[in-house]
């Protein structure tokens, strides 16, 4: 029980997480597709790739982005951290992997150290090492809305989003 308990507070706490992620390093989509690609572990990487997430860098330098940076008075997209904070949030952390937009790690936390795969096996090994993960919809809800709650004026539907980028594991047999 009182495992569970101080994983919960890794998992929650903000001081935590900052700890963790200056304590690790981020290695890029690349690494985790070396195992997250196949359809028996559910297509975490090509999903990914197909999704708007792994493109929204490179969204910056659209003509309907020129067009979105002037309405708001600000200048050069892709270079602009106003802009790069949501569509290349590494763009500080790990500015070699700004081109990946939305990657694994923004979501899962920097992989470093979870990446080996005698770590990612064990969950709580895992965590320790600086796997983010969502016990809850709405624990994953509140992550979403981190970017998409101020969006431009466009309105986030959750769950049709959600439908729209989610990875999980096949059903163990
Ligand atoms: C060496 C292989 C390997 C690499 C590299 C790897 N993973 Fe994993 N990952 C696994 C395995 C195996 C599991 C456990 C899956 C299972 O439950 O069968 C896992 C599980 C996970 C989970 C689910 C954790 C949970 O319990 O809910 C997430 C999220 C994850 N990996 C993200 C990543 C990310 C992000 C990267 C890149 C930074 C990455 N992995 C790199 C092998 C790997
Ligand atoms: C608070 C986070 C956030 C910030 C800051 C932000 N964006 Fe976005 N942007 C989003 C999200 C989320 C979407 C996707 C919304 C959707 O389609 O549901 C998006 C979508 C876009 C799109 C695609 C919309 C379309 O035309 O289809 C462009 C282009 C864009 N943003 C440009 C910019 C520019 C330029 C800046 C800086 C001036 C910027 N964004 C700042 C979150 C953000
Ligand atoms: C770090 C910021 C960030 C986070 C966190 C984030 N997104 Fe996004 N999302 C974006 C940006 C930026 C785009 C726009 C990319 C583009 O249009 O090029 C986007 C686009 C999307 C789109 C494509 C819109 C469409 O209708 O095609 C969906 C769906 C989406 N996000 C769902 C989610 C969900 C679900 C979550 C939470 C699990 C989430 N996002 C978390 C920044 C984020
Ligand atoms: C926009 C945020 C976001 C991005 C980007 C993202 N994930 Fe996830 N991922 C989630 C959420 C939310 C879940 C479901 C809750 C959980 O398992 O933590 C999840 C679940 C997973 C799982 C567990 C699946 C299961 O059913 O056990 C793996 C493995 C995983 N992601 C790997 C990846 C990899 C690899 C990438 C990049 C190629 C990636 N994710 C990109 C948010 C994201």
């Amino acid at each position: 029980m009182k495992k569970v308990a101080f994983i919960a507070v890794i998992l929650v706490s903000p001081v935590v997480l900052l700890l963790l992620s200056q304590e690790f390093t981020y290695v890029g989509a690349s690494k985790c597709q070396i195992c997250h690609k196949t359809e028996s572990q559910g297509l975490q990487y090509p999903i990914w790739q197909k999704s708007k997430h792994s493109a929204s860098f490179g969204a910056l330098n659209s003509p309907d982005a020129a067009f979105i940076a002037q309405g708001a008075g600000l200048q050069n997209p892709p270079e602009n951290p106003a802009c790069l904070k949501c569509h290349a949030p590494l763009f500080e952390k790990a500015p070699e992997l700004k081109a990946e937009g939305v990657t694994c790690e923004v979501c899962h936390g920097p992989g470093s150290e979870y990446k080996k795969l005698s770590i990612m096996k064990d969950r709580v090994a895992a965590t320790k090492n600086g796997l983010v993960v969502y016990e809850s919809q709405d624990a994953t809800r509140r992550q979403c809305l981190t970017c998409h709650e101020n969006a431009h004026g466009i309105s986030f539907d959750f769950v049709a989003g959600y439908q729209k980028i989610k990875h999980p594991k096949p059903e163990a047999k």
